[in-house]
Protein backbone atom coordinates (compact mmCIF):
# COMPACT_ATOMS: atom_id res chain seq x y z
CA UNK A 1 0.00 0.00 0.00
CA UNK A 2 1.17 3.62 -1.14
CA UNK A 3 2.75 5.40 2.45
CA UNK A 4 2.33 9.10 3.01
CA UNK A 5 5.79 10.56 3.26
CA UNK A 6 6.22 13.73 5.13
CA UNK A 7 9.59 15.50 4.14
CA UNK A 8 10.95 19.05 6.12
CA UNK A 9 12.64 21.25 2.87
CA UNK A 10 15.08 24.06 3.48
CA UNK A 11 15.82 26.30 0.31
CA UNK A 12 17.06 29.37 -1.06
CA UNK A 13 14.87 30.21 -3.52
CA UNK A 14 17.11 33.36 -4.98
CA UNK A 15 17.90 30.87 -8.40
CA UNK A 16 13.35 29.52 -8.63
CA UNK A 17 10.41 30.93 -9.48
CA UNK A 18 8.70 29.34 -6.67
CA UNK A 19 7.07 26.62 -5.01
CA UNK A 20 4.34 25.63 -7.33
CA UNK A 21 5.93 23.81 -10.74
CA UNK A 22 5.37 25.83 -14.00
CA UNK A 23 6.28 25.51 -17.57
CA UNK A 24 9.52 22.80 -17.94
CA UNK A 25 11.72 25.80 -18.75
CA UNK A 26 10.77 27.54 -15.53
CA UNK A 27 12.45 26.35 -12.66
CA UNK A 28 10.66 25.96 -9.18
CA UNK A 29 11.00 24.00 -6.13
CA UNK A 30 8.36 21.43 -6.71
CA UNK A 31 9.72 21.16 -10.35
CA UNK A 32 13.20 20.29 -8.52
CA UNK A 33 12.13 17.92 -6.11
CA UNK A 34 9.65 15.89 -8.55
CA UNK A 35 12.93 15.24 -10.62
CA UNK A 36 14.59 14.25 -8.26
CA UNK A 37 11.71 12.17 -7.18
CA UNK A 38 11.37 10.70 -10.19
CA UNK A 39 15.22 9.29 -10.29
CA UNK A 40 15.24 8.10 -7.88
CA UNK A 41 11.64 5.83 -7.56
CA UNK A 42 10.31 6.30 -10.97
CA UNK A 43 7.96 7.89 -9.51
CA UNK A 44 5.91 11.21 -10.11
CA UNK A 45 3.32 11.31 -6.68
CA UNK A 46 1.24 15.03 -6.50
CA UNK A 47 3.25 16.76 -3.85
CA UNK A 48 1.66 19.07 -1.21
CA UNK A 49 2.95 21.96 0.51
CA UNK A 50 2.26 23.86 3.47
CA UNK A 51 3.03 27.10 2.06
CA UNK A 52 3.46 28.06 -1.75
CA UNK A 53 6.07 30.32 -1.56
CA UNK A 54 6.69 33.08 -4.12
CA UNK A 55 9.69 33.37 -6.41
CA UNK A 56 13.08 34.20 -4.93
CA UNK A 57 11.68 33.13 -1.05
CA UNK A 58 13.59 31.09 0.67
CA UNK A 59 12.02 28.47 3.19
CA UNK A 60 13.62 27.29 6.28
CA UNK A 61 11.23 24.50 7.14
CA UNK A 62 8.71 24.08 4.28
CA UNK A 63 6.70 20.78 5.12
CA UNK A 64 5.76 18.62 1.79
CA UNK A 65 4.22 14.99 1.93
CA UNK A 66 3.32 12.56 -0.84
CA UNK A 67 2.58 9.18 -1.52
CA UNK A 68 4.70 6.64 -2.32
CA UNK A 69 3.87 3.56 -3.92
CA UNK A 70 7.24 1.96 -3.66
CA UNK A 71 9.14 0.56 -1.05
CA UNK A 72 12.31 2.99 -0.49
CA UNK A 73 13.83 3.48 3.05
CA UNK A 74 12.17 6.24 4.43
CA UNK A 75 15.38 6.80 6.17
CA UNK A 76 17.51 7.16 3.03
CA UNK A 77 15.29 9.11 1.16
CA UNK A 78 17.02 13.01 2.36
CA UNK A 79 20.44 11.51 1.64
CA UNK A 80 19.25 10.24 -1.39
CA UNK A 81 17.38 13.23 -2.61
CA UNK A 82 19.92 15.42 -1.54
CA UNK A 83 22.69 13.75 -3.93
CA UNK A 84 19.95 14.72 -6.80
CA UNK A 85 19.19 18.26 -5.97
CA UNK A 86 21.16 20.97 -6.17
CA UNK A 87 23.33 22.81 -3.10
CA UNK A 88 20.37 25.08 -2.90
CA UNK A 89 17.59 22.95 -1.67
CA UNK A 90 18.26 20.89 1.20
CA UNK A 91 15.64 17.48 2.45
CA UNK A 92 16.17 17.77 5.85
CA UNK A 93 14.09 14.96 7.28
CA UNK A 94 11.44 12.46 6.02
CA UNK A 95 9.60 10.08 8.12
CA UNK A 96 6.11 8.19 7.24
CA UNK A 97 2.79 9.86 8.72
CA UNK A 98 -0.84 8.97 9.17
CA UNK A 99 -2.78 8.48 5.93
CA UNK A 100 -5.13 11.43 6.51
CA UNK A 101 -1.53 13.87 6.89
CA UNK A 102 -1.83 16.58 4.89
CA UNK A 103 0.87 19.65 4.50
CA UNK A 104 -1.28 21.85 3.93
CA UNK A 105 -4.62 21.17 5.55
CA UNK A 106 -2.76 19.79 8.61
CA UNK A 107 -0.33 22.99 9.59
CA UNK A 108 -1.32 24.52 12.55
CA UNK A 109 0.89 27.84 11.78
CA UNK A 110 3.02 28.90 9.49
CA UNK A 111 5.79 31.57 9.91
CA UNK A 112 6.82 34.20 7.38
CA UNK A 113 9.54 36.90 7.72
CA UNK A 114 10.14 39.08 5.05
CA UNK A 115 14.12 40.37 4.68
CA UNK A 116 14.36 43.15 2.22
CA UNK A 117 17.23 41.18 0.39
CA UNK A 118 17.30 43.81 -2.22
CA UNK A 119 18.55 46.52 -0.34
CA UNK A 120 21.78 45.03 0.38
CA UNK A 121 21.86 43.77 -3.37
CA UNK A 122 21.33 47.52 -4.29
CA UNK A 123 24.30 48.60 -2.37
CA UNK A 124 25.78 46.11 -3.77
CA UNK A 125 25.06 46.91 -6.98
CA UNK A 126 26.26 50.66 -6.74
CA UNK A 127 29.76 50.38 -8.08
CA UNK A 128 28.42 47.88 -11.00
CA UNK A 129 26.50 50.71 -12.43
CA UNK A 130 29.11 52.32 -13.51
CA UNK A 131 29.63 50.19 -16.00
CA UNK A 132 26.38 48.57 -16.79
CA UNK A 133 24.29 51.18 -16.19
CA UNK A 134 21.74 52.50 -13.17
CA UNK A 135 18.81 50.02 -14.57
CA UNK A 136 21.38 47.23 -16.05
CA UNK A 137 20.69 48.12 -19.28
CA UNK A 138 24.45 48.12 -20.46
CA UNK A 139 26.65 50.29 -21.97
CA UNK A 140 28.04 49.12 -25.40
CA UNK A 141 30.69 51.76 -24.93
CA UNK A 142 31.88 50.62 -21.58
CA UNK A 143 31.59 47.06 -23.47
CA UNK A 144 29.01 45.96 -20.39
CA UNK A 145 25.71 44.04 -21.27
CA UNK A 146 22.87 44.54 -20.56
CA UNK A 147 21.90 42.33 -17.25
CA UNK A 148 18.19 43.11 -16.19
CA UNK A 149 16.35 40.70 -18.82
CA UNK A 150 18.52 37.91 -17.88
CA UNK A 151 17.56 35.18 -15.52
CA UNK A 152 18.84 35.05 -11.75
CA UNK A 153 20.68 31.79 -11.89
CA UNK A 154 22.43 32.29 -14.79
CA UNK A 155 23.75 35.66 -13.38
CA UNK A 156 24.73 33.97 -10.36
CA UNK A 157 26.76 30.99 -12.39
CA UNK A 158 28.59 33.64 -14.54
CA UNK A 159 29.49 35.74 -11.20
CA UNK A 160 31.04 32.64 -9.15
CA UNK A 161 32.69 31.70 -12.71
CA UNK A 162 34.05 35.69 -12.34
CA UNK A 163 34.96 34.92 -9.09
CA UNK A 164 36.62 31.38 -9.50
CA UNK A 165 38.55 32.57 -12.50
CA UNK A 166 36.59 29.82 -14.86
CA UNK A 167 35.24 32.71 -16.78
CA UNK A 168 38.19 35.32 -17.87
CA UNK A 169 40.42 32.53 -17.33
CA UNK A 170 41.84 33.27 -21.27
CA UNK A 171 44.82 36.33 -21.51
CA UNK A 172 42.68 37.50 -24.85
CA UNK A 173 39.01 37.73 -22.49
CA UNK A 174 39.91 41.47 -22.03
CA UNK A 175 36.22 42.63 -21.50
CA UNK A 176 35.71 39.30 -18.60
CA UNK A 177 39.06 40.06 -17.47
CA UNK A 178 37.59 43.29 -16.29
CA UNK A 179 34.90 41.83 -14.29
CA UNK A 180 37.25 39.38 -12.21
CA UNK A 181 37.66 42.31 -9.78
CA UNK A 182 34.30 43.40 -10.24
CA UNK A 183 32.83 39.65 -8.90
CA UNK A 184 35.93 39.97 -6.14
CA UNK A 185 33.31 43.03 -4.52
CA UNK A 186 30.76 39.96 -3.95
CA UNK A 187 32.22 37.97 -0.75
CA UNK A 188 30.35 35.21 -0.95
CA UNK A 189 27.17 33.76 -2.63
CA UNK A 190 24.91 35.63 0.20
CA UNK A 191 26.45 38.67 -1.73
CA UNK A 192 25.83 37.35 -5.22
CA UNK A 193 22.11 36.14 -4.64
CA UNK A 194 21.33 39.66 -3.60
CA UNK A 195 23.22 41.70 -5.75
CA UNK A 196 21.17 39.42 -8.71
CA UNK A 197 18.25 39.80 -6.55
CA UNK A 198 18.19 43.44 -7.18
CA UNK A 199 19.39 43.04 -10.49
CA UNK A 200 15.89 41.15 -11.35
CA UNK A 201 13.40 44.04 -9.74
CA UNK A 202 14.85 46.38 -12.43
CA UNK A 203 12.68 46.62 -15.41
CA UNK A 204 13.34 44.59 -18.63
CA UNK A 205 13.02 46.36 -21.70
CA UNK A 206 13.65 45.27 -25.58
CA UNK A 207 16.97 46.48 -26.18
CA UNK A 208 17.67 48.55 -29.90
CA UNK A 209 19.51 46.40 -32.59
CA UNK A 210 22.78 47.67 -33.29
CA UNK A 211 23.84 44.77 -35.94
CA UNK A 212 22.28 43.96 -39.49
CA UNK A 213 21.25 40.72 -40.94
CA UNK A 214 18.68 38.63 -41.99
CA UNK A 215 16.37 37.40 -39.77
CA UNK A 216 14.84 35.08 -42.35
CA UNK A 217 18.33 32.86 -42.90
CA UNK A 218 18.45 33.24 -39.02
CA UNK A 219 15.27 31.67 -38.29
CA UNK A 220 16.50 28.75 -39.91
CA UNK A 221 20.21 29.04 -38.15
CA UNK A 222 18.54 29.12 -34.83
CA UNK A 223 16.42 25.66 -35.04
CA UNK A 224 19.87 24.28 -33.62
CA UNK A 225 19.93 26.93 -30.98
CA UNK A 226 16.35 26.24 -29.82
CA UNK A 227 17.23 23.16 -28.28
CA UNK A 228 18.96 24.48 -25.79
CA UNK A 229 18.06 28.28 -25.47
CA UNK A 230 14.16 27.96 -25.91
CA UNK A 231 11.85 28.52 -29.01
CA UNK A 232 11.38 31.74 -28.18
CA UNK A 233 15.13 32.72 -26.69
CA UNK A 234 13.66 32.76 -23.35
CA UNK A 235 16.21 30.66 -21.79
CA UNK A 236 15.74 26.98 -20.60
CA UNK A 237 17.27 26.05 -16.82
CA UNK A 238 17.44 22.63 -17.29
CA UNK A 239 19.69 22.74 -20.44
CA UNK A 240 22.03 25.74 -18.46
CA UNK A 241 21.22 27.87 -21.47
CA UNK A 242 20.28 31.42 -20.56
CA UNK A 243 18.23 33.73 -22.22
CA UNK A 244 19.05 35.40 -25.47
CA UNK A 245 15.77 37.61 -26.65
CA UNK A 246 16.29 40.90 -25.42
CA UNK A 247 20.11 40.62 -24.88
CA UNK A 248 22.62 43.71 -26.60
CA UNK A 249 23.18 42.29 -30.00
CA UNK A 250 26.75 43.29 -30.52
CA UNK A 251 27.36 41.72 -26.84
CA UNK A 252 25.76 38.19 -27.99
CA UNK A 253 27.62 38.56 -30.96
CA UNK A 254 31.28 38.86 -29.13
CA UNK A 255 30.64 35.93 -27.20
CA UNK A 256 29.97 33.91 -30.30
CA UNK A 257 33.49 34.89 -31.17
CA UNK A 258 35.29 34.45 -27.96
CA UNK A 259 33.28 30.70 -28.02
CA UNK A 260 34.48 30.00 -31.54
CA UNK A 261 37.78 31.50 -31.06
CA UNK A 262 38.58 29.43 -27.53
CA UNK A 263 38.61 32.46 -25.24
CA UNK A 264 35.48 31.44 -23.53
CA UNK A 265 34.63 28.56 -22.60
CA UNK A 266 38.23 26.94 -22.87
CA UNK A 267 38.49 26.67 -18.95
CA UNK A 268 38.65 23.10 -17.53
CA UNK A 269 35.42 23.46 -15.57
CA UNK A 270 33.50 25.10 -17.54
CA UNK A 271 31.57 22.75 -18.62
CA UNK A 272 28.31 24.97 -19.93
CA UNK A 273 30.74 27.07 -21.74
CA UNK A 274 32.26 24.15 -23.40
CA UNK A 275 29.08 22.97 -24.95
CA UNK A 276 28.84 26.67 -26.41
CA UNK A 277 32.59 26.44 -27.99
CA UNK A 278 31.24 23.32 -30.23
CA UNK A 279 27.58 25.33 -30.85
CA UNK A 280 29.35 28.40 -32.21
CA UNK A 281 31.41 26.26 -34.41
CA UNK A 282 28.47 25.81 -36.53
CA UNK A 283 28.13 29.49 -37.80
CA UNK A 284 30.55 29.55 -40.40
CA UNK A 285 31.23 33.23 -40.97
CA UNK A 286 30.16 37.22 -39.23
CA UNK A 287 27.44 36.84 -41.80
CA UNK A 288 25.56 33.97 -40.30
CA UNK A 289 26.13 35.49 -36.74
CA UNK A 290 24.34 38.65 -37.70
CA UNK A 291 21.50 36.96 -39.62
CA UNK A 292 20.91 34.42 -36.22
CA UNK A 293 21.27 37.86 -34.05
CA UNK A 294 18.48 39.62 -36.17
CA UNK A 295 15.89 37.07 -36.02
CA UNK A 296 16.88 36.60 -31.65
CA UNK A 297 15.94 40.48 -32.04
CA UNK A 298 12.72 39.67 -33.60
CA UNK A 299 12.26 37.33 -30.22
C1 LIG B 1 34.53 48.24 -15.27
C2 LIG B 1 33.24 47.97 -15.84
C3 LIG B 1 32.36 46.93 -15.16
C4 LIG B 1 31.91 46.96 -13.86
C5 LIG B 1 32.13 47.99 -12.80
C6 LIG B 1 31.09 45.74 -13.72
N1 LIG B 1 31.05 45.04 -14.88
FE1 LIG B 1 30.00 43.32 -15.26
N2 LIG B 1 30.76 43.25 -17.13
C7 LIG B 1 31.62 44.18 -17.69
C8 LIG B 1 32.00 43.75 -19.02
C9 LIG B 1 32.93 44.51 -19.96
C10 LIG B 1 31.34 42.51 -19.25
C11 LIG B 1 31.40 41.66 -20.51
C12 LIG B 1 32.39 40.55 -20.38
C13 LIG B 1 32.55 39.80 -21.67
O1 LIG B 1 32.36 40.38 -22.74
O2 LIG B 1 32.90 38.60 -21.60
C14 LIG B 1 30.58 42.22 -18.04
C15 LIG B 1 29.79 41.08 -17.87
C16 LIG B 1 29.04 40.81 -16.75
C17 LIG B 1 28.22 39.64 -16.57
C18 LIG B 1 28.03 38.50 -17.56
C19 LIG B 1 26.75 38.69 -18.33
C20 LIG B 1 26.40 37.56 -19.27
O3 LIG B 1 25.40 37.71 -19.98
O4 LIG B 1 27.09 36.54 -19.29
C21 LIG B 1 27.63 39.75 -15.34
C22 LIG B 1 26.67 38.77 -14.69
C23 LIG B 1 28.09 41.01 -14.76
N3 LIG B 1 28.94 41.63 -15.64
C24 LIG B 1 27.69 41.49 -13.51
C25 LIG B 1 28.27 42.58 -12.88
C26 LIG B 1 28.02 42.93 -11.50
C27 LIG B 1 27.02 42.22 -10.60
C28 LIG B 1 28.83 44.00 -11.22
C29 LIG B 1 28.99 44.70 -9.89
C30 LIG B 1 29.41 43.87 -8.78
C31 LIG B 1 29.55 44.33 -12.43
N4 LIG B 1 29.19 43.42 -13.41
C32 LIG B 1 30.46 45.38 -12.55
C33 LIG B 1 32.05 45.35 -17.10
C34 LIG B 1 31.83 45.73 -15.79
C1 LIG C 1 23.71 22.07 -26.20
C2 LIG C 1 22.97 23.22 -25.70
C3 LIG C 1 23.20 24.53 -26.46
C4 LIG C 1 22.97 24.80 -27.78
C5 LIG C 1 22.44 23.86 -28.85
C6 LIG C 1 23.29 26.20 -27.96
N1 LIG C 1 23.68 26.75 -26.77
FE1 LIG C 1 24.23 28.70 -26.47
N2 LIG C 1 24.62 28.29 -24.52
C7 LIG C 1 24.46 27.08 -23.92
C8 LIG C 1 24.89 27.16 -22.54
C9 LIG C 1 24.85 26.03 -21.54
C10 LIG C 1 25.36 28.49 -22.35
C11 LIG C 1 25.90 29.09 -21.05
C12 LIG C 1 27.41 29.09 -21.05
C13 LIG C 1 27.95 29.52 -19.70
O1 LIG C 1 27.30 29.31 -18.67
O2 LIG C 1 29.03 30.11 -19.69
C14 LIG C 1 25.17 29.18 -23.61
C15 LIG C 1 25.52 30.51 -23.83
C16 LIG C 1 25.32 31.19 -25.02
C17 LIG C 1 25.68 32.57 -25.25
C18 LIG C 1 26.29 33.52 -24.25
C19 LIG C 1 25.21 34.34 -23.59
C20 LIG C 1 25.71 35.34 -22.59
O3 LIG C 1 24.86 36.02 -22.00
O4 LIG C 1 26.91 35.48 -22.38
C21 LIG C 1 25.29 32.85 -26.54
C22 LIG C 1 25.45 34.18 -27.26
C23 LIG C 1 24.72 31.64 -27.10
N3 LIG C 1 24.76 30.65 -26.15
C24 LIG C 1 24.22 31.54 -28.39
C25 LIG C 1 23.84 30.35 -29.00
C26 LIG C 1 23.49 30.23 -30.39
C27 LIG C 1 23.42 31.39 -31.37
C28 LIG C 1 23.22 28.91 -30.62
C29 LIG C 1 22.88 28.24 -31.94
C30 LIG C 1 23.89 28.36 -32.98
C31 LIG C 1 23.40 28.20 -29.36
N4 LIG C 1 23.76 29.12 -28.40
C32 LIG C 1 23.22 26.85 -29.19
C33 LIG C 1 23.94 25.93 -24.49
C34 LIG C 1 23.63 25.76 -25.83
Amino acid sequence: MARNIKLVLEYEGTGYHGWQQQASSTPTIEGALRRALFELTGEAPALQAAGRTDAGVHALGQVVNFRLEGDFATEALPGALNHRLSPDIVVRSAEVVDDSFHARYSARSRRYEYHVRQAAGRAAYAVCSACHGPQAQGNQALNAPRLNSQAGWYLARQLRHFKQGIRGADDRDTYAKQMIPMAATLADDTAINNVVAYIDSLPDEPPPATLVGDPVRGKSLYTTCAACHGTAGQGVWSTNAPRLAHMSDWYLARQLHNFQQGIRGGHPQDFSGAQMVLMAKILPDDRAINDLLAYIHTL
